[in-house]
């Protein structure tokens, strides 16, 4: 048996459910149930019925299923070198910092951030949701972080005053693409659509056709008249984006702002992994009862905001 039919047979018999972020390598992504950016992810993982979730990402998304499911076992097929940096740049005795120096001003975090970190915030955002999430606070002054740039695309997208923290916070991936980069591309494809990732510098965001998350982008493939578009964001979207093409027939000219922009957390995960994950149920994700109690209250608020 080939190892892609064990893994469906042992996911079958242990009625478990493979969730696997846009990021992931292009076999991980075939045979998962489920693709998605964090926010699709979240509702997934708090829709599924099935009892052990095996997630394919990197530790904060596991965390959200294991937040969201506290009851369920939820697997992540390797635990070294899965941790997203930017999910760790904002620890609780930083927050506690400026709660201080803003007593006032509502919380709000990325789902880029340790569980730890999410029981200490007023609500969560992702990069699909977060104007909406920031709109949805009466109060004008808002706290926001770790990313500074998806920071920076909210004060654009919003009347409200943005706090950035931690200062200097954001992506190692995504604060790689200089317009530069761009600049380069468009002369060669002027034609081309640029689709910019919100975690990308505000120089590029400025110079975006859209700003958009990984399954926004996604969806603005699919759907427009354009024939060419040039992918801002870390390029395991890039197989994503070829194989919902691929489902309908078609072929567009998918070109990576860099081809260097690669997320080496999100490339731990092997089909190996996957399959002795689900063979041996490890790595189990545990957490705090009262961290996920109260994390769980700030990502259904997101969950909540139509
Ligand atoms: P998305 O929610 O847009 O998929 O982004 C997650 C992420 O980690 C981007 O770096
Ligand atoms: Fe974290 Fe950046 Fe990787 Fe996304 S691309 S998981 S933000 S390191």
């Amino acid at each position: 048996m080939k190892i892609e039919e064990r893994i469906k047979k042992l996911k079958e018999e242990k009625n478990a459910v493979i969730l696997a972020h846009n990021y992931q390598p292009k076999e991980i992504q075939k045979i998962a149930d489920f693709l998605g950016d964090s926010l699709e992810l979240c509702i997934k993982a708090k829709e599924t019925d099935a009892d052990i979730i095996v997630f394919c990402g990197v530790d904060f998304m596991g965390e959200s299923a294991k937040i969201l499911n506290p009851e369920k076992k939820v697997l992540i097929p390797e635990i070294e070198g899965t941790q997203c940096p930017m999910a760790h740049q904002l620890p609780p005795e930083i927050i506690k910092q400026y709660r201080k120096l803003y007593p006032e001003a509502p919380l709000v975090v990325y789902v880029n951030t340790t569980a730890e970190t999410k029981a200490l915030a007023d609500i969560t955002c992702t990069s699909a949701n977060a104007d909406k999430i920031v709109n949805s606070l009466k109060e004008d002054l808002v706290l926001f972080g770790p990313d500074n740039n998806l920071a920076y695309f909210v004060k654009k997208r919003t009347e409200k005053k943005v706090i950035a923290i931690p200062e200097g916070g954001g992506c190692y991936v995504h604060k790689k693409f200089t317009l530069d980069d761009l600049k380069k591309l468009k002369r060669k494809y002027p034609n081309a659509k640029v689709l910019i990732h919100p975690e990308c510098n505000p120089e590029l965001q400025d110079h975006a056709d859209h700003i958009a998350s990984t399954s926004g982008i996604l969806k603005i493939v699919l759907n427009s008249e354009d024939e060419e578009f040039i992918i801002g964001t870390e390029v395991g979207m890039i197989n994503r984006l070829e194989i919902e093409l691929e489902k309908i027939g078609k072929k567009k000219k998918l070109i990576p702002l860099r081809k260097d922009a690669i997320c080496n957390e999100m490339k731990k995960i092997t089909l190996e992994k996957l399959e002795k994950c689900l063979l041996e149920e490890k790595y189990e994700i545990k957490l705090d009862k009262e961290v996920i109690k109260k994390a769980k209250i700030a990502i259904e608020k997101m969950l909540e905001v139509k």
